[in-house]
């Protein structure tokens, strides 16, 4: 059985202060809702601090970027093995960085294959963009997106994927719950055509994009969505609580 996510993407909102603040008024809230994983990504510069809020938690931490050399002149760089000290997770190949940062399918098979060497998880973002959707296009450019990155031992290290229509993060215009449960059923077909169905099955595919405490119920439902990766959303307390608690009380586990 796939254990359901609810991950909070904080892209770059909060000072180390914030960032202290917001997983204070969340810890004791998120401690209860055991059987969902629950995993915040705050700021590179946040992680040493929440680190230390989430000694003995069972809310996980999670980088919102790496990069794939292990050390050396890469100014402004956060290395994996700087990460791994202090995450379990990682997300790669945000839309935000392929599109405002250039990052490219082989960058971004370099930066998972760099986590996993030092046993950190990769939350690998694909989806298509507007343009894309009207023109029919998704499932090709999933299929490209993922046949990038795509590697039996991936999954085996523990690789979650997550569906992030561009054209649904940070607009407010989420795809409805069957419409990203069709997708995320593609995807993990094409998981299943490439390793096989024992790793399709146990592969967690989320849905990102617009997600609330509104609608996080319609994903939830959705057989094939594991959870979600929540942008805005998870900077309120009680909103990513609230989005929790769904997922739990959704899939029968609270
Ligand atoms: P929003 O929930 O703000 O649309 O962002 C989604 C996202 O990009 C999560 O990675």
């Amino acid at each position: 059985m796939r254990i359901p996510m609810i991950a909070g993407n904080w892209k770059m909102n909060t000072t180390v202060g914030e960032a202290v603040t917001l997983v204070r008024s969340m810890l004791s809230g998120l401690e209860k809702m055991n059987g969902v994983d629950r995993v915040v990504c705050p700021p590179f510069i946040s992680l040493a601090a929440v680190k230390d809020l989430l000694k003995g938690s069972s809310v996980k931490l999670g980088a919102q970027n790496i990069f794939y050399e292990e050390k050396g002149a890469y100014t402004g760089e956060i290395s994996p093995l700087m990460l791994a000290e202090l995450c379990e997770y990682v997300i790669i190949g945000h839309s935000e960085r392929r599109q405002y940062f250039g990052e490219t399918g082989d960058m971004i098979d370099k930066k998972i294959k760099a986590a996993l060497n030092v046993e950190l998880k990769p939350i690998l973002c694909i989806g298509e963009k507007l343009e894309e959707n009207e023109q029919g296009k998704t499932q090709e450019v999933l299929t490209h997106q993922l046949t990038a990155s795509s590697d039996r031992g991936y999954y085996v290290g523990g690789l979650v994927i997550a569906y992030e229509p561009v054209w649904a993060i940070g607009t407010g215009r989420s795809a409805s719950g069957s419409e990203a449960n069709e997708t995320i059923g593609f995807i993990r077909q094409l998981v299943s055509h490439q390793h096989g169905s024992d790793i399709a099955d146990n592969v967690r595919i989320l849905y990102g994009g617009s997600v609330t405490a509104e609608n996080i119920a319609e994903f939830i439902r959705q057989p094939e969505i594991d959870g979600a990766l929540v942008g805005g959303a998870s900077l309120k307390a009680e909103d990513f609580l609230s989005i929790t608690k769904q997922t739990a009380e959704i899939r029968g586990l609270s």
